[in-house]
């Protein structure tokens, strides 16, 4: 029987990692080969025409997978029955803005596409918040959809596992094929840790087989956490299609299930694990399964992982002590 499509709203769609993320979105990459998708994009009105642009080139390709593009700059109307949706449209961080005045300026956006979520999202819906600070961004919205459960708001924390993947895989000469369990955790910040003492490479730990602690300290760990840094630094403009495909991937294995015998990193409301403040929205290990994302349980945690994974979610608390203020959840 042919699939019912899948609707799927995605805002700052005339953004650069818009451009990036729906043409895989409706080839087919986002929810799988033989899933039909209706588009809808929501950006601001200044950005609807550019947005209508990218629309045409998406005609253009003649993706059989996809039914419809509906354009909006109103968030009711944008994720009305919407199943996806993907939350890229952010403020982004102007010189001399400190972080309160930028954790208010996405609550304008965050506080209000909850509520539209909320009042006309369909039932499954799941959302996956990617503008930073995509914690915080998630929990504020996730504070304004109280019908909605809990668990379906997520905060991108992919990029970062992807990110690790492929250091660790170029410093010990494998395939990211050859390496399972890897988990970064904590903030989508220069904050987070990825963590390589459970990792699995041929049939030793991560730690082990790179068996460099300066390295692990001085190179590795600096080098994911600040990566985005490095990114706009060299390019001038944040990550893209890389962030785009982060993107794919996290609700591709949202939806359908992440492999055996390995797991990912996900930005999921805590509940507590791992001694992370229960409501937190912060990165653990996760697997999905039955369309769920779970908590990855029973890991050891040594000293060192433990003061890096309290840093990066002391800066989660702070976070949501200053939204907090600001009245945003
Ligand atoms: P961009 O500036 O190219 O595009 C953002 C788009 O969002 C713009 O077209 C803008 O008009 C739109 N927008 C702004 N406010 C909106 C609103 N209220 N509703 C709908 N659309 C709105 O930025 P980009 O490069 O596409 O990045 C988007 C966000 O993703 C940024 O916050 C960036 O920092 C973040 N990002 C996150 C990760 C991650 O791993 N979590 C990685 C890369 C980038
Ligand atoms: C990234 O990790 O590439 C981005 O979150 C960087 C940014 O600040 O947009």
């Amino acid at each position: 029987m042919a699939q019912q499509p899948v609707t799927v709203t995605v805002t700052g769609a005339a953004g650069q990692i818009g451009y990036a993320l729906l043409f895989r979105i409706a080839s087919g990459q986002l929810l799988g080969s033989d899933t039909p998708v209706r588009l809808r994009l929501l950006e601001i009105p200044q950005a609807v025409h550019a947005a209508e642009g990218t629309a045409m080139e998406l005609e253009d390709c003649a993706f059989p997978l996809l039914r419809s593009i509906d354009i909006f700059d109103n968030a009711s109307e944008a994720f009305s029955g919407t199943n996806i949706a993907l939350l890229v449209g952010a403020r982004p961080r102007s010189q001399g803005m400190e972080r309160a005045d930028l954790l208010e300026a996405n609550g304008g956006i965050f506080k209000p596409q909850g509520e539209a979520i909320n009042a006309g999202a369909a039932d499954d819906v799941r959302v996956l918040v990617v503008g930073n600070p995509a914690n915080t961004n998630a929990l504020i919205a996730q504070a304004h959809a109280p019908d909605v459960p809990a668990e379906r708001f997520t905060a991108m924390m992919r990029l970062d596992h992807n990110r690790a993947l492929a250091q660790l895989a170029k410093k010990l000469n494998v395939s990211v094929n050859d390496i399972r369990k890897l988990t970064v955790w904590g903030n989508h910040s220069a904050s987070q840790y990825p963590d390589i003492f459970h990792a699995e490479v041929n049939g030793t730990t991560g730690a082990k087989a790179v068996d460099d602690q300066a390295w692990l300290e001085n190179d590795f760990i600096p080098t994911v956490a600040k990566r985005g840094a490095a990114i706009i630094e060299a390019r001038g403009a944040s990550s893209a299609a890389s962030a785009a495909n982060a993107a794919i991937d996290h609700v591709y294995d949202w939806v359908n299930g992440t492999p055996e015998g390995d797991w990912v990193s996900a930005g999921v409301p805590s509940d507590g694990s791992y001694g992370v403040p229960e409501g937190l929205i912060s990165s653990f290990p996760a697997v999905s399964r039955g369309g769920r994302w779970e908590i990855v349980q029973g890991l050891e945690i040594d000293e060192f992982s433990r003061e890096r994974i309290d840093a990066s979610v002391r800066e989660l608390s702070e976070e949501r002590e200053a939204v907090a203020k600001l009245g945003l959840v």
